[in-house]
């Protein structure tokens, strides 16, 4: 186990909620001091705009953006800084990945591979593209454990496929996508895959030169880092055959009144004043997230997902859907209740989690339930939080049953 009293001295939320439990990772993390202090530093000691001065104080702010930079493609293992776009969080780089190269590249009858397990923002852009394309969409036939398989994934791949567009690991389920295996065969088939890589930045090394996937698009606020900034990695090539999305400042060499010359990758592809602070914030978050290490981020999580999920194997009146999963998340419902309506007795207690569709309506569909309850857990939680959750749990089953509701 981690020493969560001192990991919670970093977190100010902690001090602010004494009573808090917060098992909401899923949906974000908490952010330490030092992420908040590095953007107040910038704001306090060099806050001026990037690329655009020629004084000291804009190279200053210029050289830690690009720092910033540096820092994530070294995080995720990018062949080139080139490669790392800021964008506003994972649903941006996921539609920036879509509208540039989809809409750029693809054409009527091409085929998209995705499936039912994803998060929105990893299906609605191509579920849009193909109506103003005319693109075939294909599901990965889910497993009984609603898991993506290499197996089930062959089914659906011919040569048509041009896009595979899947989650790394699952916001629901937790569960891991046998990406190697299935970029591999996209590859043999001329297509490209783009993960959507969300959850899985708060919990494992992320390195996109062994997965050798084409796009991958993560956010910031799930790994302990600022909100409004996310990152769109493009392999170098890919980037240098699109044109941009969005035209305005800073992306331009040249402009006349009848052309414009855009600058190359990535600067190209980041129209206007970015999330400066963010972006900062961003990479003392990586720092952060090194200081303390995937492998204990990881042993610790699962401790507690074990701990927890070992009780609640022995409950009677709750179902979890998601069997052994690669990410400490459990899904589940108090049987015949709403989620929205059990959400209410954990929130009593000040447990938070996030109940509802999860931004993944296909998957709930899929499941044949109108929402589950989703708890997660991370560096900050310990025991005393599964027990709380546990015990909540117990509560909620009896009264409803008590109530017959
Ligand atoms: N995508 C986030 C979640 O899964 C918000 O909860």
């Amino acid at each position: 186990m981690l020493d969560v009293l001192r990991i919670r001295k970093d977190f100010p939320m902690y001090e602010n909620n004494p009573n808090m439990i917060y098992l909401d990772n899923g949906a974000t993390s908490l952010k330490p001091k030092c992420v908040i202090d590095k953007m107040n530093e910038y704001y306090n000691n060099y806050g001026v705009n990037i690329h655009r001065g020629v004084y000291k104080l804009s190279y200053d702010a210029t050289e830690m953006y690009d720092l910033a930079r540096d820092t994530v493609k070294e995080f995720i293992n990018a062949k080139a800084s080139s490669e790392i776009i800021f964008v506003r969080n994972s649903s941006e780089a996921l539609n920036l990945a879509c509208l540039t190269y989809g809409r750029q590249k693809l054409k009527k009858g091409d085929v998209i591979v995705t499936s039912e397990l994803e998060h929105h923002s990893s299906f609605l852009p191509w579920l849009n593209l193909s109506k103003e394309l005319g693109l075939e969409i294909r599901f990965i036939p889910l497993d009984k454990d609603s898991r993506i398989t290499v197996e089930n994934f062959k089914k659906v791949l011919d040569d048509k496929v041009k896009v595979v567009a899947i989650n790394y690991f699952s916001n629901v389920m937790g569960y891991r996508s046998p990406v190697e295996e299935i970029v591999e065969l996209t590859h043999k088939v001329g297509g490209i895959v783009i993960l959507d890589a969300a959850q899985a930045v708060a919990h494992t090394k992320v390195d996109v030169q062994k997965l050798d996937c084409d796009f991958l698009a993560f956010s910031s606020h799930k790994m302990m880092g600022p909100t409004g900034v996310g990152v769109l990695f493009g392999k170098k090539n890919i980037l240098k055959s699109l044109k941009p999305l969005y035209y305005g400042g800073d992306m331009n060499e040249e402009v006349s009144k009848t052309s414009c010359e855009v600058k190359e990758a990535p600067w190209g592809f980041e129209t206007g004043t970015p999330a400066i602070a963010e972006v900062i914030g961003l990479m003392e978050a990586i720092n952060y997230i090194k200081k303390i290490g995937y492998d204990n981020i990881h042993k610790h999580s699962f401790e507690l997902y074990d701990y927890t999920i070992n009780q609640l194997k022995k409950l009677d009146g709750i179902t979890i859907y998601n069997i052994n999963p690669e990410l400490p998340i459990i899904s589940f419902n108090i049987n015949n209740v709403h989620p929205h309506d059990a959400a209410t007795i954990f929130d009593e207690a000040g447990v938070c989690l996030r109940a509802g569709h999860h931004c993944a309506q296909l998957l709930t569909k899929h499941l044949n339930v109108l929402g589950t309850l989703r708890g997660s857990f991370y560096i900050y939680n310990d025991y005393h939080d599964c027990d709380v959750f546990i015990n909540k749990i117990k509560e909620a089953i009896d009264f409803f049953k008590k109530y017959n509701l």
